[in-house]
Protein backbone atom coordinates (compact mmCIF):
# COMPACT_ATOMS: atom_id res chain seq x y z
CA UNK A 1 0.00 0.00 0.00
CA UNK A 2 1.11 3.52 -0.69
CA UNK A 3 2.34 5.45 2.14
CA UNK A 4 0.30 8.27 3.42
CA UNK A 5 0.80 11.99 2.49
CA UNK A 6 -1.93 12.83 4.99
CA UNK A 7 -2.52 11.39 8.53
CA UNK A 8 -5.47 12.99 10.04
CA UNK A 9 -6.87 12.37 14.14
CA UNK A 10 -9.64 12.93 15.66
CA UNK A 11 -9.67 16.71 14.34
CA UNK A 12 -12.46 18.58 16.09
CA UNK A 13 -13.54 22.15 14.69
CA UNK A 14 -16.63 23.88 16.94
CA UNK A 15 -17.65 27.59 16.24
CA UNK A 16 -18.93 29.26 19.07
CA UNK A 17 -22.24 30.51 19.09
CA UNK A 18 -21.83 33.74 21.44
CA UNK A 19 -24.75 36.46 22.22
CA UNK A 20 -24.63 40.01 23.12
CA UNK A 21 -22.66 42.64 21.45
CA UNK A 22 -20.72 44.27 24.18
CA UNK A 23 -20.37 41.19 26.85
CA UNK A 24 -20.55 38.17 24.84
CA UNK A 25 -21.27 35.33 26.25
CA UNK A 26 -21.38 31.62 24.28
CA UNK A 27 -24.51 29.89 24.12
CA UNK A 28 -23.09 27.35 22.48
CA UNK A 29 -21.38 25.34 19.95
CA UNK A 30 -21.74 24.86 15.99
CA UNK A 31 -20.29 20.68 15.80
CA UNK A 32 -18.64 21.44 12.24
CA UNK A 33 -16.14 18.95 12.17
CA UNK A 34 -16.44 16.35 15.22
CA UNK A 35 -14.08 13.43 16.09
CA UNK A 36 -12.36 12.96 11.95
CA UNK A 37 -9.90 10.33 10.97
CA UNK A 38 -8.62 9.31 7.78
CA UNK A 39 -5.42 8.83 5.87
CA UNK A 40 -4.68 10.52 2.17
CA UNK A 41 -2.12 8.03 0.70
CA UNK A 42 0.33 9.74 -1.83
CA UNK A 43 -1.12 9.95 -5.40
CA UNK A 44 -4.32 8.81 -4.60
CA UNK A 45 -7.98 10.81 -4.24
CA UNK A 46 -10.25 10.56 -1.43
CA UNK A 47 -13.48 11.72 -2.39
CA UNK A 48 -15.49 12.94 0.78
CA UNK A 49 -18.69 13.04 0.06
CA UNK A 50 -22.17 14.48 2.42
CA UNK A 51 -25.18 16.67 2.25
CA UNK A 52 -24.62 20.57 2.78
CA UNK A 53 -23.78 21.70 6.22
CA UNK A 54 -22.17 18.30 7.35
CA UNK A 55 -19.11 19.71 7.35
CA UNK A 56 -16.69 19.22 4.12
CA UNK A 57 -15.56 23.19 3.85
CA UNK A 58 -14.57 23.38 7.22
CA UNK A 59 -12.68 20.25 7.16
CA UNK A 60 -10.73 21.87 4.29
CA UNK A 61 -10.34 24.96 5.74
CA UNK A 62 -8.97 23.13 8.64
CA UNK A 63 -6.23 21.42 6.63
CA UNK A 64 -5.42 24.66 4.50
CA UNK A 65 -4.62 26.27 8.20
CA UNK A 66 -7.19 29.00 7.45
CA UNK A 67 -9.01 27.84 10.74
CA UNK A 68 -6.99 26.48 13.41
CA UNK A 69 -8.47 22.96 14.87
CA UNK A 70 -10.43 22.87 18.14
CA UNK A 71 -8.45 19.70 18.81
CA UNK A 72 -7.17 16.65 16.70
CA UNK A 73 -3.80 16.68 14.83
CA UNK A 74 -3.19 16.08 11.27
CA UNK A 75 0.66 14.94 9.90
CA UNK A 76 1.84 15.78 6.95
CA UNK A 77 4.48 13.97 5.52
CA UNK A 78 5.09 12.32 9.50
CA UNK A 79 5.12 15.96 10.88
CA UNK A 80 1.91 17.54 13.02
CA UNK A 81 0.94 20.42 11.13
CA UNK A 82 -0.49 22.69 13.27
CA UNK A 83 2.30 22.72 15.31
CA UNK A 84 4.51 24.16 12.60
CA UNK A 85 5.91 27.69 12.35
CA UNK A 86 8.78 29.71 10.28
CA UNK A 87 10.17 28.23 7.13
CA UNK A 88 8.10 24.44 7.80
CA UNK A 89 4.76 26.10 7.89
CA UNK A 90 6.33 28.15 4.38
CA UNK A 91 6.91 24.51 3.21
CA UNK A 92 3.52 23.23 4.75
CA UNK A 93 1.27 26.33 2.52
CA UNK A 94 3.57 25.20 -0.62
CA UNK A 95 2.95 22.14 -0.69
CA UNK A 96 -1.33 22.16 0.14
CA UNK A 97 -3.35 24.05 -2.07
CA UNK A 98 -6.90 24.06 -2.15
CA UNK A 99 -9.03 25.06 -5.27
CA UNK A 100 -12.52 26.25 -4.44
CA UNK A 101 -16.41 26.16 -5.80
CA UNK A 102 -17.20 29.24 -7.04
CA UNK A 103 -15.13 30.39 -10.01
CA UNK A 104 -17.25 33.50 -9.93
CA UNK A 105 -16.17 34.85 -6.80
CA UNK A 106 -12.26 33.36 -5.95
CA UNK A 107 -10.61 35.29 -8.94
CA UNK A 108 -10.28 38.99 -8.18
CA UNK A 109 -12.16 40.89 -11.46
CA UNK A 110 -9.36 43.70 -11.08
CA UNK A 111 -6.30 41.69 -12.02
CA UNK A 112 -4.69 40.04 -15.50
CA UNK A 113 -4.92 35.98 -15.05
CA UNK A 114 -1.53 36.32 -15.41
CA UNK A 115 -1.53 38.41 -11.87
CA UNK A 116 -3.87 35.55 -10.34
CA UNK A 117 -2.06 32.75 -11.22
CA UNK A 118 1.77 34.60 -11.02
CA UNK A 119 0.50 35.68 -7.44
CA UNK A 120 1.66 32.70 -4.99
CA UNK A 121 5.44 33.67 -6.87
CA UNK A 122 5.04 36.87 -4.69
CA UNK A 123 4.84 35.09 -1.77
CA UNK A 124 7.51 32.11 -2.26
CA UNK A 125 9.77 33.90 -4.48
CA UNK A 126 11.85 30.97 -4.48
CA UNK A 127 10.19 29.13 -6.43
CA UNK A 128 10.10 31.64 -9.29
CA UNK A 129 12.41 34.45 -9.40
CA UNK A 130 11.20 37.66 -10.71
CA UNK A 131 12.66 37.79 -14.29
CA UNK A 132 11.02 33.95 -15.14
CA UNK A 133 7.73 34.55 -13.61
CA UNK A 134 5.53 35.52 -16.87
CA UNK A 135 7.29 32.43 -18.82
CA UNK A 136 6.29 29.74 -15.84
CA UNK A 137 2.69 31.60 -16.01
CA UNK A 138 2.63 30.91 -19.51
CA UNK A 139 3.58 27.13 -19.23
CA UNK A 140 0.81 26.81 -16.52
CA UNK A 141 -1.83 28.46 -18.99
CA UNK A 142 -0.54 25.79 -21.11
CA UNK A 143 -0.97 23.02 -18.94
CA UNK A 144 -4.54 23.34 -17.69
CA UNK A 145 -5.55 23.83 -21.50
CA UNK A 146 -5.79 27.47 -21.93
CA UNK A 147 -4.13 29.83 -24.62
CA UNK A 148 -0.89 31.27 -22.83
CA UNK A 149 -1.37 34.08 -25.52
CA UNK A 150 -4.33 35.23 -22.82
CA UNK A 151 -2.18 36.05 -20.23
CA UNK A 152 -3.10 39.87 -19.89
CA UNK A 153 -6.54 38.60 -19.96
CA UNK A 154 -9.03 39.45 -17.17
CA UNK A 155 -11.42 36.88 -15.66
CA UNK A 156 -14.77 37.81 -16.80
CA UNK A 157 -12.95 37.28 -20.60
CA UNK A 158 -13.38 33.56 -19.74
CA UNK A 159 -16.05 31.22 -19.36
CA UNK A 160 -17.04 28.81 -16.38
CA UNK A 161 -14.58 26.32 -17.15
CA UNK A 162 -12.08 28.11 -18.28
CA UNK A 163 -12.20 30.20 -15.27
CA UNK A 164 -11.84 27.27 -12.46
CA UNK A 165 -8.99 25.48 -14.87
CA UNK A 166 -7.44 29.53 -13.88
CA UNK A 167 -8.24 28.75 -10.40
CA UNK A 168 -6.21 25.37 -10.85
CA UNK A 169 -3.43 27.15 -12.58
CA UNK A 170 -3.04 28.69 -9.50
CA UNK A 171 -3.36 26.30 -7.27
CA UNK A 172 -0.25 24.24 -9.40
CA UNK A 173 2.02 27.30 -9.38
CA UNK A 174 3.78 26.53 -6.14
CA UNK A 175 4.23 22.60 -7.07
CA UNK A 176 2.54 21.38 -4.03
CA UNK A 177 1.79 17.80 -3.45
CA UNK A 178 -1.59 17.98 -2.04
CA UNK A 179 -4.80 19.94 -4.00
CA UNK A 180 -7.90 20.13 -1.48
CA UNK A 181 -10.71 20.46 -3.99
CA UNK A 182 -13.90 21.99 -2.51
CA UNK A 183 -16.54 21.37 -4.67
CA UNK A 184 -14.54 22.77 -7.81
CA UNK A 185 -17.19 21.73 -10.36
CA UNK A 186 -20.44 22.15 -8.60
CA UNK A 187 -21.21 25.48 -10.02
CA UNK A 188 -20.08 24.51 -13.59
CA UNK A 189 -22.49 22.72 -16.23
CA UNK A 190 -22.63 19.22 -16.47
CA UNK A 191 -20.79 19.02 -20.13
CA UNK A 192 -17.89 21.15 -18.82
CA UNK A 193 -17.81 19.62 -15.42
CA UNK A 194 -16.19 16.33 -17.24
CA UNK A 195 -13.80 18.16 -18.88
CA UNK A 196 -12.36 20.00 -15.75
CA UNK A 197 -12.52 16.43 -14.18
CA UNK A 198 -10.50 14.89 -16.87
CA UNK A 199 -7.88 17.94 -16.40
CA UNK A 200 -7.91 16.98 -12.85
CA UNK A 201 -7.23 13.54 -13.99
CA UNK A 202 -4.49 14.08 -15.96
CA UNK A 203 -2.51 16.45 -13.77
CA UNK A 204 -2.55 14.28 -11.00
CA UNK A 205 -1.20 11.73 -13.20
CA UNK A 206 1.48 14.13 -14.38
CA UNK A 207 2.69 15.66 -10.82
CA UNK A 208 1.91 12.92 -8.81
CA UNK A 209 -0.80 14.92 -6.58
CA UNK A 210 -2.83 13.76 -4.15
CA UNK A 211 -6.27 15.16 -3.42
CA UNK A 212 -8.75 15.60 -1.57
CA UNK A 213 -12.14 15.64 -3.32
CA UNK A 214 -15.41 17.36 -1.77
CA UNK A 215 -18.81 16.98 -3.51
CA UNK A 216 -22.19 16.84 -2.09
CA UNK A 217 -23.11 13.93 -4.67
CA UNK A 218 -21.98 10.64 -5.27
CA UNK A 219 -21.56 10.20 -9.09
CA UNK A 220 -19.50 13.34 -9.33
CA UNK A 221 -16.59 11.87 -7.12
CA UNK A 222 -16.51 8.46 -8.43
CA UNK A 223 -13.92 8.41 -11.66
CA UNK A 224 -12.10 10.12 -9.85
CA UNK A 225 -11.80 8.72 -6.47
CA UNK A 226 -9.71 6.10 -5.68
CA UNK A 227 -11.35 5.22 -1.82
CA UNK A 228 -14.78 7.88 -1.07
CA UNK A 229 -15.77 9.35 2.40
CA UNK A 230 -18.84 9.95 3.44
CA UNK A 231 -19.97 12.48 5.87
CA UNK A 232 -22.76 13.31 8.27
CA UNK A 233 -23.23 16.00 10.51
CA UNK A 234 -19.61 16.44 11.26
CA UNK A 235 -18.62 12.94 11.15
CA UNK A 236 -17.13 10.40 8.56
CA UNK A 237 -19.65 7.31 8.72
CA UNK A 238 -18.34 5.38 5.94
CA UNK A 239 -15.02 4.77 4.19
CA UNK A 240 -13.47 2.46 1.95
CA UNK A 241 -13.09 1.91 -1.72
CA UNK A 242 -14.27 3.16 -4.71
CA UNK A 243 -15.98 -0.17 -5.36
CA UNK A 244 -16.67 -0.88 -1.16
CA UNK A 245 -18.52 2.02 -1.19
CA UNK A 246 -20.39 2.17 -4.67
CA UNK A 247 -21.09 -1.50 -4.78
CA UNK A 248 -21.13 -2.79 -1.17
CA UNK A 249 -22.27 0.33 1.52
CA UNK A 250 -23.43 -0.81 4.55
CA UNK A 251 -23.99 2.53 6.39
CA UNK A 252 -27.72 2.97 5.54
CA UNK A 253 -27.01 7.00 5.14
CA UNK A 254 -24.76 6.00 2.25
CA UNK A 255 -27.18 3.55 0.86
CA UNK A 256 -29.85 6.22 0.17
CA UNK A 257 -27.03 8.81 -0.60
CA UNK A 258 -26.31 6.22 -3.62
CA UNK A 259 -29.96 5.63 -3.92
CA UNK A 260 -30.49 9.27 -4.82
CA UNK A 261 -27.86 9.31 -7.76
CA UNK A 262 -29.48 9.62 -10.85
CA UNK A 263 -29.67 6.49 -13.50
CA UNK A 264 -28.87 7.38 -16.89
CA UNK A 265 -30.33 3.46 -18.17
CA UNK A 266 -33.76 3.90 -18.30
CA UNK A 267 -34.55 0.41 -18.34
CA UNK A 268 -32.65 0.32 -14.47
CA UNK A 269 -35.23 2.95 -13.08
CA UNK A 270 -38.35 0.91 -12.46
CA UNK A 271 -35.80 -1.78 -11.05
CA UNK A 272 -33.51 -0.15 -8.46
CA UNK A 273 -34.12 0.09 -5.06
CA UNK A 274 -35.29 3.54 -3.92
CA UNK A 275 -34.48 5.22 -0.71
CA UNK A 276 -35.66 8.53 0.56
CA UNK A 277 -34.47 10.14 3.41
CA UNK A 278 -37.33 11.59 5.54
CA UNK A 279 -36.89 15.01 7.39
CA UNK A 280 -33.80 17.08 7.42
CA UNK A 281 -30.49 17.23 8.85
CA UNK A 282 -30.62 17.96 12.50
CA UNK A 283 -28.76 20.78 13.39
CA UNK A 284 -25.05 20.65 14.22
CA UNK A 285 -25.67 22.84 17.18
CA UNK A 286 -27.46 20.28 19.30
CA UNK A 287 -26.54 16.87 16.98
CA UNK A 288 -28.83 13.56 18.20
CA UNK A 289 -27.38 11.37 20.92
CA UNK A 290 -25.47 7.84 19.92
CA UNK A 291 -25.71 7.82 15.97
CA UNK A 292 -26.27 11.09 14.43
CA UNK A 293 -28.18 9.70 11.53
CA UNK A 294 -30.73 7.96 14.20
CA UNK A 295 -33.50 10.54 13.52
CA UNK A 296 -33.78 9.37 9.69
CA UNK A 297 -32.70 6.03 9.97
CA UNK A 298 -35.28 3.49 9.05
CA UNK A 299 -33.28 0.64 11.08
CA UNK A 300 -32.66 2.52 14.48
CA UNK A 301 -33.40 1.01 17.34
CA UNK A 302 -32.47 2.44 21.06
CA UNK A 303 -28.78 1.35 21.24
CA UNK A 304 -28.21 3.80 18.11
CA UNK A 305 -30.20 6.58 21.03
CA UNK A 306 -27.45 5.90 23.73
CA UNK A 307 -24.25 4.46 22.02
CA UNK A 308 -21.92 6.13 19.27
CA UNK A 309 -21.41 3.64 16.39
CA UNK A 310 -17.06 3.40 16.03
CA UNK A 311 -16.26 3.72 12.55
CA UNK A 312 -14.62 0.22 12.10
CA UNK A 313 -15.49 -2.55 10.15
CA UNK A 314 -18.14 -4.89 10.79
CA UNK A 315 -18.77 -6.28 7.23
CA UNK A 316 -17.66 -5.86 3.58
CA UNK A 317 -14.13 -5.05 4.98
CA UNK A 318 -14.46 -1.77 5.31
CA UNK A 319 -15.17 0.53 8.10
CA UNK A 320 -18.40 2.08 8.81
CA UNK A 321 -19.77 3.55 11.65
CA UNK A 322 -23.07 1.94 12.38
CA UNK A 323 -24.34 -0.28 14.71
CA UNK A 324 -26.64 -2.75 12.17
CA UNK A 325 -23.98 -2.03 9.00
CA UNK A 326 -25.28 -4.71 6.42
CA UNK A 327 -24.91 -4.84 2.61
CA UNK A 328 -27.12 -3.55 0.17
CA UNK A 329 -26.50 -3.32 -3.04
CA UNK A 330 -28.33 -0.11 -4.60
CA UNK A 331 -27.44 0.55 -7.92
N1 LIG B 1 -17.22 30.46 10.49
C1 LIG B 1 -18.28 29.79 10.94
N2 LIG B 1 -18.92 30.16 12.07
C2 LIG B 1 -19.98 29.47 12.53
N3 LIG B 1 -20.48 28.37 11.96
C3 LIG B 1 -19.90 27.95 10.82
C4 LIG B 1 -18.77 28.62 10.25
N4 LIG B 1 -18.40 27.96 9.12
C5 LIG B 1 -19.26 26.94 9.00
N5 LIG B 1 -20.16 26.93 10.01
C6 LIG B 1 -21.23 25.94 10.22
O1 LIG B 1 -20.63 24.67 10.26
C7 LIG B 1 -21.46 23.70 9.63
C8 LIG B 1 -20.68 23.03 8.51
O2 LIG B 1 -20.48 23.97 7.47
P1 LIG B 1 -19.61 23.63 6.18
O3 LIG B 1 -19.55 24.86 5.36
O4 LIG B 1 -18.34 23.02 6.61
O5 LIG B 1 -20.50 22.53 5.46
P2 LIG B 1 -20.37 21.92 4.00
O6 LIG B 1 -20.46 20.43 4.18
O7 LIG B 1 -19.19 22.45 3.30
O8 LIG B 1 -21.71 22.41 3.29
P3 LIG B 1 -21.99 22.83 1.77
O9 LIG B 1 -22.24 21.55 1.03
O10 LIG B 1 -23.21 23.67 1.86
O11 LIG B 1 -20.81 23.58 1.26
C9 LIG B 1 -22.67 24.45 9.15
O12 LIG B 1 -23.70 24.30 10.10
C10 LIG B 1 -22.21 25.88 9.08
O13 LIG B 1 -23.28 26.76 9.28
S1 LIG C 1 -26.36 3.06 14.16
FE1 LIG C 1 -28.58 2.82 14.19
S2 LIG C 1 -29.40 4.84 13.63
FE2 LIG C 1 -27.24 4.82 13.10
S3 LIG C 1 -27.18 4.23 10.98
FE3 LIG C 1 -26.95 2.36 12.14
S4 LIG C 1 -29.01 1.55 12.43
FE4 LIG C 1 -29.21 3.68 11.75
MG1 LIG D 1 -18.92 23.54 1.50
Amino acid sequence: MAEAILEVRDLVKHFPVTRGVLFKSTVGQVRAVDGVSFDLLKGETLGVVGESGCGKSTLAQVLMRLEPPTSGAALFEGEDMFKMRGPALRRLRRNIQIVLQDPYTSLNPRMTVGDIIGEPFEIHPEVAPKGSRAQKVRELLDVVGLNPEHINRYPHQFSGGQRQRIGIARALALRPKVIVCDEPVSALDVSIQAQVMNLLGDLQTEFGLSYVFIAHDLSVVRHLSDRVAVMYLGKMVEIGTEEQIYEHPTHPYTQALLSAVPVPDPTMRGRRDVIRLTGDVPSPLNPPSGCRFRTRCWKAQDICATEVPALEVRVADHPSACHFAEERAVV
